[in-house]
């Protein structure tokens, strides 16, 4: 059992910023390579199409820009830069440092393997270098999935793609946008879904997804507990992109209309540590959030990992007005 004391430390997000590669691959194109249908894939995951190509440096250090440039912020301004990935571009160095270098960050650098849970956990991380007395700090979640899937294989290359989502998160006079939030893993399950080195990625599905129900709904109810606040007080819902039956039976079970939550999985697929940031940009570009909105974002993956967290919306992303 973990102990937290709520983050008390006055940081709010105040710029984001996302990327997809350019190429294209539908469940029609799919359908030609692995034997399954565009009806198949879409009602049993909710995916119509996802993005592949890129690099994972490439995609977090666009993804990196755009928030910098949505917060109005030079990239001297930032303090460190947590990168949550779990397709490095290379095992050593980081990817992290390729990325300070690309956006010209004079500031410590680092990645973070949480599967899919990790732009959460990353978030947390950031909130915590803020709370040591940073300024500033980039949380980045960037992926290039397509790196480690069998192309031949029908229950997995339907699910993964690639993209990245960043945020900006910036010590805060007025108070902390993190109201609550809960890490876990349990590493008895890392059998269900693994990847060995320089092979592609084994999943028992029915057993994530079964898992992957129980853990949304215990970490959400963790990070409302610790936030104060009950289902009915969440105005979005920010899931990890995954699967959209496995956030259907989460909102039912935790009692949050599906309508709440914000939802790109149709375009993307499952781009791992990038999916939640995607999911929230969209979000705040299509106007669903507002001052003092509670956000809950939350996710699994791999590990089993799962991290959630209760955001109040101080409506500063960006100050791009
Ligand atoms: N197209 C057509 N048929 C497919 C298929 C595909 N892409 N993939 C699997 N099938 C078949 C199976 O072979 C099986 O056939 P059978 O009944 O003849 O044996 C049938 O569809 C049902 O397979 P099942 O595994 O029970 O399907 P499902 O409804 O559980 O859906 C997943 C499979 C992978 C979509 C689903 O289990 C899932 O999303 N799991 C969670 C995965 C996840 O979230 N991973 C990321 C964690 S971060």
């Amino acid at each position: 059992m973990t102990r937290t004391t709520p983050n008390a430390s006055g940081a709010r997000i105040v710029g984001m910023g996302t990327a997809l590669p350019d190429r294209i691959l539908t469940n029609d194109e799919l359908a030609k390579m692995v034997d399954t249908s565009d009806e198949w894939i879409t009602e049993r995951t909710g995916i119509t199409s996802r993005h592949l190509g890129g690099t994972t440096a490439g995609l977090a250090a666009e993804a990196g820009a755009a928030a910098l440039e949505d917060a109005g912020i030079d990239p001297s301004g930032i303090d460190m830069l947590v990168l949550a990935t779990t397709t490095p571009d290379r095992a050593v160095p980081a990817t992290s440092s390729t990325v300070q270098e690309m956006l010209g960050l004079d500031c410590g650098a680092m990645d973070v393997n949480a599967a899919c849970s990790g732009f959460v956990y990353s978030l947390v991380t950031g909130h915590g270098f803020i709370a040591m007395g940073h300024e500033r700090v980039l949380v980045i979640g960037a992926e290039v999935l397509e790196r480690i899937i069998d192309w031949t294989d029908r229950s997995t290359c339907i699910l993964f793609a690639n993209g990245a989502g960043a945020a900006v998160i910036e010590r805060s006079e007025k108070g902390t946008d993190l109201l609550g939030w809960h890490v876990s893993s349990d590493g008895a399950m890392e059998e269900y879904l693994y990847c060995e080195h320089g092979e592609t990625i084994f999943m028992a599905g029915q057993k994530v997804f079964k898992r992957a129900v129980l853990v949304m709904e215990e970490s959400a109810r963790q990070s409302m507990k610790q936030a104060n606040l009950t289902a009915d007080d969440i105005d979005l819902v920010v899931p990890h992109q995954a699967n959209i039956r496995i956030v259907e039976t989460s909102c039912k079970r935790l009692g949050i209309p599906f309508e709440k939550t914000s939802m790109v999985i149709h375009r993307t697929g499952n781009t791992s540590s990038a999916s939640i940031p995607l999911a929230l940009d969209d979000a705040v570009r299509n106007g669903r959030v507002k001052e003092g909105d509670n956000v809950l974002l939350v996710g699994f993956g791999a590990g089993m990992t799962s991290a959630s967290a209760v955001l109040r919306w101080s409506g500063e992303p960006g100050r791009r007005g």
